[in-house]
Formats: structure tokens, sequence, C-alpha cells
């Protein structure tokens, strides 16, 4: 799997596209120019999808990785089924016969539930058209719960993880010790901001407000010694933690800025002082400190 991925949930305002032309664009410009071949979506991107597609037509298909997500489902009752036809859905828009790897979005619904949902996915993975599978914002209970009936271990979970990230429950490790790929979306700390805006409390704003000056700080002096920016240290830290990263951007500059991270190295000292940055505070009630993301399990 590539180290750094393309996402595709940006330039949407309410959910909706601003420019879809534009997005296209910029994934054959990532793609063609800049060298992205992984490009991150989701069915419950509206219509991302279908711009992924339009932007991949007529490539070779060796030429890209496409990872995409399926809804997480709150009942059992049918999870099957409706599992397996958003696999279906995805292959149709995304016009592929096979997608490289594709997760399950959220671990909504009972244990029960998941299970279902799992099921459907390790049999499209045994028809071969997903090369691998996976889950996203799953924490240790809810991989505990999949790993009780699953006869494919998950091969990746794509959560919110960064240099402050509260990882108290070792998810970390858990997932190494399983083989479980820890892939990091929210590397520039922007979930939490934006849990603390859609929270409507002006204090965990502050809080948070706080939190990340206090971080980007520390972040901002390591990236002056190796003159580039602190949004390329933030990402460096994950690779140095040989945690492969979602970015998202529809700045050019910044699109290739991301990807020089993989021309430097940080020194022990500097990982170590990047280690050491304030925790993200718990906001009760508020989402705020939770360590995998969306999920309904943190
Ligand atoms: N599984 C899940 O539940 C989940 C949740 C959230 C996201 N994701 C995936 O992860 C992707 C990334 O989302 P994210 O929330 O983690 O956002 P992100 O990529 O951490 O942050 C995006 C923001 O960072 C800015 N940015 C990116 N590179 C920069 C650079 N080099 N310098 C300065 N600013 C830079 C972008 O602004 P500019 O446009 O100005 O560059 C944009 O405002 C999504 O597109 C999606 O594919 C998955």
């Amino acid at each position: 799997m590539p180290t750094l991925a393309f996402g595709t949930a940006i330039e949407m305002e309410n959910f909706t596209w601003r420019d879809p032309t534009a997005m296209i664009q910029l994934i054959q410009y990532a793609h063609e120019k800049l060298g992205y071949t992984h490009f991150d979506t989701s069915d419950d991107y509206p219509g991302a999808q279908a711009i992924v597609r339009k932007a991949l037509l007529g490539k070779n298909r060796d030429s890209y990785f496409i990872a995409t997500k399926v809804p997480g489902l709150w009942n059992p009752i049918h999870a099957y089924n409706r599992t397996a036809s958003f696999v279906n859905h995805a292959l149709t828009e995304l016009n592929v016969d096979y997608v490289d790897t594709l997760l399950l979005h959220q671990p909504w619904g009972n244990c029960e539930a998941i299970q279902e949902q799992w099921r459907a996915l390790e049999h499209a993975y045994r028809e071969h058209s997903l090369r691998a599978i996976g889950v996203s914002n799953f924490c240790r209970s809810a991989l505990d719960c999949i790993m009780q009936t699953a006869t494919v271990t998950p091969h990746l979970n794509q959560v919110n993880y960064h240099i402050a990230i509260d990882d108290s429950e070792d998810l970390k490790k858990y997932c190494d010790a399983y083989g479980i790929v820890l892939q990091a979306y929210g590397a520039t700390l922007g979930s939490e901001m934006f849990l603390a805006h859609s929270c409507s409390n002006s204090s965990a704003v502050a809080m948070a407000e706080d939190a990340r000056s206090r971080i980007m700080n520390i972040v901002e002096a390591v990236s002056v010694k190796y003159r580039c920016t602190p949004h390329q240290i933030l990402l460096r830290w994950l690779i140095e933690k040989k945690i492969p990263a979602i970015m998202s951007s529809s700045n050019l500059q910044h699109l290739r800025d991301n990807m020089l991270v993989f021309n430097f190295n940080l020194t022990f000292e500097d990982i170590a002082l990047l280690d050491s940055v304030q925790v993200w505070p718990t906001v009760q009630g508020c989402g705020l400190g939770r360590t995998t993301g969306w999920g309904s399990c943190v």
C-alpha cells in the first residue's frame, strides 16, 4: 500500500462538492505530476467515488490504488445483505473489477451488527473483488468484537492519529500485535478542531484552540530546523512511526510539500520532543480527547 494517500473528503460544504470538475483536475494533477497513486474515498462522501472514477478514467489500473469505505450500520437485521450491496455499489461507482482496500467506515451498531457487516466484507474478499479489507475508527473493543467471529483478520484500521493523540488504550500496539496496519487521518489535528466547533461549547473551542496553538508552537520550532513547514513535520512524524497517512489538500503547493516528506528524516531527539507534546485534552460529552475518531465506541 502506498504510504501517503490523497484524501478526497475535501472541498465539500454540507457534504456537497463545491466544484467537482476542479476536484477531477486536482486528482489527475496529483496522479500524473506529483506521484500520488493512493486515493482514499468513501461511499459516505457523496459523489466522491464517481469523481475518483472520472479522474482516473483510461489510466492503467496498476498505476493507482483505491481505498474506499462502506457505511457502518446500526441494525444487525439485513446488515450482511446491505453491506454486500454497498460493496457492489462501490465497485460500480468506481467502475473497477476490484478495490485495493475496502473498509467498514464506523463501528456503529452492536457487536452482532459489526460481525454481520464484517462477514459480508470477508465474502467479497474471498470472491477477489476486494484485495484487502479493513475497518475505520475502530477502538479495541470493536476490534475484539470482530475477532470473535472473523475468519479474515482486518488488514487495516484507519483512525484519527497524530502527535497529540491520547492513545491510552494502546490501539497502535494492539493493531501491531494482530498485524493490522494502523493508518492515520487527522495528521494536522483538524478532527479535534472540527469536533470542538461542532459541539457548540465555547469553552471547548477555546480549549481546543489553546491546545492546538501550544502543540503547533513546538512543531513550528522543529520545522525551522529542517527548513520545512509544520505540516511536513506532522506528516514526517507519522512516517517515522511507520504509520501510513492520508492528507487532503486543494492547494498544489501543499500537495507537493506533502510528497517531499520522504526526502528527510527527523533525528531521534526531535522525534522524542514531538512524542512529548501534551496529549489532546479530554472534554466530556464533546468528543475531544477521543482516540479513534468518528465511531460510536470511543
Ligand atoms: N475514516 C474516517 O472517518 C476519516 C475521517 C476524516 C478524514 N478521512 C480521510 O482523510 C483525509 C484527510 O482528512 P483530514 O481530516 O485528516 O484532513 P487533513 O488532511 O489533516 O487536513 C486537511 C487540511 O490541511 C491543509 N493542508 C494539507 N496539507 C497542507 C500543507 N502541506 N500545508 C498547509 N496546509 C495543509 C488543507 O488545506 P489546503 O487545502 O489549503 O492545503 C486542509 O485544510 C480525508 O480527505 C479523508 O479521505 C477519513
